[in-house]
């Protein structure tokens, strides 16, 4: 298996919501330095408060550090039973609103994924999966949830359905079987690839905290009229992590390269006003690297660019990522 890629991006995912990202599993790492050098930047144990963390520091560097070559993870046991639903909602942010109301009622599902009206109709010419959408739904929630005891499952979704309702969602619907669920994931796993083949795009990750995520999803919506563009937004909207594609459609060239990145530095801005941030999963890379200066002042950048030429003095190793 190679996961070497899972750490440099530290990906995320609908699950993380509940389990947290891939930084979270990661107790060690064994790293080829840019000079030759091999090092381990831990040790194999679950706790450590030995000198500074550069086991965090390599996962999600983008490749821009290191090599990883050996991982040592925590793991944990595998759920063994989960439940899924999806509820269609009337206001996109609405369904934005209910999200936290579910964390404030003492839930932790296993995924509460948002997904646009927009993104349900690119997604359903692009994979087969038969799924009843009325005029009036102008977003959905996937909620999934995951222990041991169905029980207690079945009682929890009985609950968060309650909070749906307080809402104005339509009636839920329930994957009642292996099959049903599936259909459920495969839908939501595809937003992303059949939003991208239907135009020339351009993909932002936003992260807010989930509370907020209501605000984020009206400020995207706003900016775009002013500049112009049309977004698809689907996401982990339990983690506040909002995707942003922006389509390019019957756009002119020009307007596409000098007014939207005007349009996405807007939208970045708010979510660094919101206390977020402009990435929550995936990463800076090419895409992002020219909105470094916004979630970080000179003395910061400065800090971020330090670490790199420590660890790659004469910059081989992916040159051009994350900073200008
Ligand atoms: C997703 C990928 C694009 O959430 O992050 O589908
Ligand atoms: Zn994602």
């Amino acid at each position: 298996m190679f996961l070497g890629g899972n750490l440099a991006e530290n990906a995320g995912g609908p699950k993380a919501v509940k389990y947290g990202t891939t930084k979270d599993y990661v107790l060690n790492c064994e790293v080829v330095l840019p000079t030759g050098e091999i090092i381990w930047t831990g040790a194999n144990v679950l706790k450590n408060s030995t000198g500074y963390n550069l086991t965090q520091l390599i996962v999600g560097s983008e490749g821009t550090l290191g090599i990883i070559t050996k991982i040592v993870f925590r793991l944990i046991p595998l759920p063994t039973q989960n439940l899924l639903m999806l509820i269609p909602f009337f206001s996109p942010e609405k369904a934005c609103e209910a999200v936290s109301a579910v964390f404030r009622a003492g839930f932790t599902p296993s995924a509460m994924e948002f997904m646009e009206r927009d993104a349900i109709d690119f997604v359903l010419k692009f994979v087969d999966v038969k799924l009843a959408v009325k005029e009036e739904h102008k977003a959905h929630l996937l909620i999934e949830v995951d222990g041991h005891d169905l029980d207690t499952l079945f009682k929890d979704c009985e609950k968060i359905t309650e909070i749906m309702y307080e809402f104005e969602c339509d009636e839920v619907l329930f994957a009642d079987t292996a099959q049903q669920k599936n259909d459920l994931w495969r839908m939501r796993r595809a937003v992303g690839e059949a939003v991208k083949s239907h135009s020339i795009y351009k993909e932002e990750d936003t992260v807010v905290p989930r509370a907020e995520l209501p605000v984020l999803l009206k400020g995207v919506k706003e900016i775009g009229a002013k500049y112009g563009f049309k977004s698809v937004c689907y996401g982990h909207a339990g983690d506040g992590n909002l995707h942003v594609n922006i389509i390019k459609d019957t756009m002119s060239d020009n307007d596409w390269e000098n007014k939207v990145p005007l349009g996405i530095r807007e939208i970045f801005e708010l979510c660094v006003k919101l206390k977020g941030t402009i990435s929550g999963e995936h990463g800076i890379g090419f895409v992002q690297k020219s909105y470094m200066d916004i979630p970080f002042d000179a003395s910061t950048l400065a800090l971020q660019k330090g670490i790199k030429s420590l660890f790659d003095p004469n910059g081989v190793l992916n040159p051009g990522k994350m900073f200008e």
